[in-house]
Formats: structure tokens, sequence, C-alpha cells
């Protein structure tokens, strides 16, 4: 150990990432009973049983072997058709599409791919905690764009564009959003993807909400003239299809960046599993249904929750996608933190807290509804009680 407390073989990038905001909160809900938790960001459903079933057959046929770098040859097929059915674009499976452990890795990979030291990527806050030291990592440099309450939290092209420079090489987008909820329009996208031709840059898609969506469908970027050739769209299992410990993502893209990424996937992680990729290949092919009622769920639980806010007064603009909501908590007058350190002791309801996931977080949580509906009236009753003292 040096003097200040952090080992001296630790790399100076790695020394000075900061860490998760919410992971000692994490800690103490971890310890406390009767916690109702809004906090996590993963599907309170089992995977579909077809699903279930397909991995266990997986296994009993002996399917234990590495797969290909790239991943299964009928996974990607049935990845790029399931894109191409449900997105519009069309990609080839043998060279536009890597199958990747989860969509983090995706990220990671495009990230290291991509970037030299003290290049730029811009990317808007609040957004999923990952995004900024992924790209630390990759020694690059994050540049934050705020979205904001008044404008539903969307991204604004002219804000997007004056957080350009000379050193950005890429931005990254998550629409719908963690953990907003928000969405882009058509409008909004057309545009984002003008600013992106306009200074030539790479736009990376972190597209894992897709699926569930309450207003428009699903609309990506990479389907705008101009943005195919431009555009990495990472998509996966984990949400709407429940499937969050599979660990399967996708990454669909020009040849030559599949290429890159793949070189760094094989020689760090190799291939994801097999029993997982066969577990996709079922969930993509015959998964819609179980998917669509678990939406249906979520959509009706969204209602209520966004209701029970507004109702108990803290302003809440309704999500248009995910599972999150993100309620503005100012008229409390605590920060996020306090607010969620106070309603976990006195009311064992645990949120995230806004400042971690963006610097302006502080007067927002966010509750995640990925949770049973007797948990979220129950929890939005001890609220309702927090709130009114
Ligand atoms: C926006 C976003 N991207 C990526 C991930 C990670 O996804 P995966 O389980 O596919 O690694 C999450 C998980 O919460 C997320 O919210």
């Amino acid at each position: 150990m040096s003097n200040n407390g952090q080992s001296k073989w630790l790399a100076t990038h790695i020394a000075a990432l900061p860490r998760s905001g919410i992971r000692d909160f994490f800690e103490l809900v971890s310890e406390m009973d009767d916690v109702i938790s809004l906090g996590v960001g993963e599907p309170d459903f089992a995977t579909p049983w077809g699903i279930r079933e397909a991995t266990i057959y997986a296994l009993e046929k002996g399917h234990t072997n590495y797969t290909s770098n790239l991943g299964l040859m009928r996974l990607r097929e049935v990845a790029c058709d399931y894109v191409a059915a449900n997105f519009g674009m069309r990609y080839h499976a043998a060279a536009e599409c890597i199958i990747t452990v989860g969509v983090s890795e995706a990220l990671d990979l495009i990230l290291r791919a991509i970037l030299d030291p003290g290049d730029e990527v811009v990317y808007h806050e609040p957004c999923y905690v990952s995004y900024a030291p992924s790209i630390q990592m990759a020694h690059a440099v994050p540049v934050a764009v705020q979205t904001v309450e008044s404008e539903a939290f969307a991204l604004e092209p002219g804000r997007l564009e004056q957080a350009i420079t000379k050193k950005t090489k890429a931005i990254l987008l998550n629409f719908p959003n963690n953990p907003t909820g928000a969405n882009l329009s058509f409008e909004q996208k057309e545009q984002v993807a003008q600013v992106a031709v306009r200074h030539d840059l790479l736009v990376i898609t972190d597209e894992i909400y897709a699926e569930l969506t309450w207003g428009e469908a699903c609309q990506s970027i990479a389907a705008f003239p101009g943005m195919r050739e431009r555009t990495i769209f990472l998509h996966g299992m984990s949400k709407a299809y429940a499937m969050t410990g599979f660990r399967i993502g996708y990454a669909c893209g020009p040849p030559e960046l599949i290429e890159a990424m793949m070189k760094i996937h094989q020689y760090s992680m190799l291939c994801a599993s097999i029993v997982a990729q066969e577990a996709a290949i079922e969930a993509l092919r015959n998964g819609r249904a179980d998917m669509e009622a678990m939406k249906e769920e979520y959509c009706q639980r969204r209602n209520v929750i966004v209701k029970r806010l507004n109702d108990m007064g803290l302003r809440c603009t309704p999500p248009e996608g995910a599972f999150y909501v993100y309620p503005n908590i100012t008229c409390t007058g605590l920060t996020s933190t306090e607010f969620a350190h106070r309603l976990l002791r006195e009311h064992k309801v645990a949120v995230v807290p806004g400042i971690a996931f963006s610097s302006a977080g502080d007067g927002f949580i966010r509750c995640s509804y990925a949770t049973s509906m007797e948990n979220i009236e129950e929890a939005m009753a001890r609220l309702a009680k927090f709130i009114a003292k």
C-alpha cells in the first residue's frame, strides 16, 4: 500500500476511477430485512420457460464446447433476422455481427477498438453508470452533455454539437434511456444523425431497452440515411427477454469494426457461453409472446407508479421506455443521497439517488418498476408517508 491507501501496483487510470456511487448504498440495503427495492435494474420475471428448456436441452445434447469467436453462426443469423424485422437494418451474419457477453462487453469492445489515448466520446447524462468509466478504461475522455427534465430528457442536438471538438471520435447514445425512461422522437433521432454525419463521427447506440417502449415503436438511429456505415448497434437479451444471467449481447455494424472487436474479444473472452447462445436462439425465434406478456405487465406498473408519484407531489415525466421512472424530488429540499438514505432507514424502501447517473442528478431518484404490482403499491404508500413528513 502507498501512503494514500492505494496499491502501488495500480495503473494510474484505474486508480483514478471513482467507485460506483451506489455500491455502498446497496450493501446497506442487502444487510436490512423487509426492504422493498425499487433499485434493481433487471426484470423481476424468471426467464420464460421455453428459453430455460432450450438451455437444458442444449446441455443434454452435450453442447458444452467453445463456439466461433464471433458466436454461433445460427445465433448470428437469427439475431440479424431479428434486427432486420424489428429495426429495418439488414446486416450480414458472417461479417457484420458479433455475439458478446452482454451489451456490457460489446460496449467495452467497441470503445477499446476505436479509441486512442486522449480521444473524446460524447455521451448524454443521466445515463447508465458504466459509460464514463468504460470510456476512461479505454484511455479516452468522456464528455457529458446534460439532458434536462424540461425537455423530457431528450438529447438536444444543439447542445450535443457544442460538445464536439477536434478530438471527438464517437457519440454514445442510449434511448430508451436508463435511468430516465426517455426516448427520442423520429425527428430528434434524425437531427442527432445529422450532427454525426456533419462531424464525421461514429455513433454507438445502446438499444438494450428497444422492445420496452410505451409510445412509438423502436426506430434505430442506425436506420437513418448515412448512418449504417457509421453506427455500431448494440442489443442484447438481458432486459426484454429477462435473461440478465445468461449474459448475451450482440453488436452489428461495419465489417472492419466488427473484425476489430472480434480481435479483442478473441484474446480476452474467447466466446460467449454456448448454452447461453442456444438459449438466445430460442428467445429470438420463439420468445415474442412471452416478451409481449412481460411488456404488458411493465406497462400497467408504469401507469400506476407515474400516477402515484405525481399524486404525492413528486413530479414525474412519463417514461417512454425501459422500466424506470425518474421523479423530481427537489420539493423535499433533500439531496438525492439524503433522500435515498432516509427513505431506506425510515421506511425501508430502496431507490437509487440521481447523483449516481449524472453530476446534475441530485434533484432526482430512479425507481425501477421491474418489481411486482404489490411491491409498487406498498412502496408508493410508504413513499407518500415519507413525503408527507
Ligand atoms: C443502458 C444499459 N446498457 C447496458 C446494460 C448492461 O446490459 P447487459 O446485461 O447486456 O450487459 C444495462 C444494464 O442495466 C443498461 O441499463
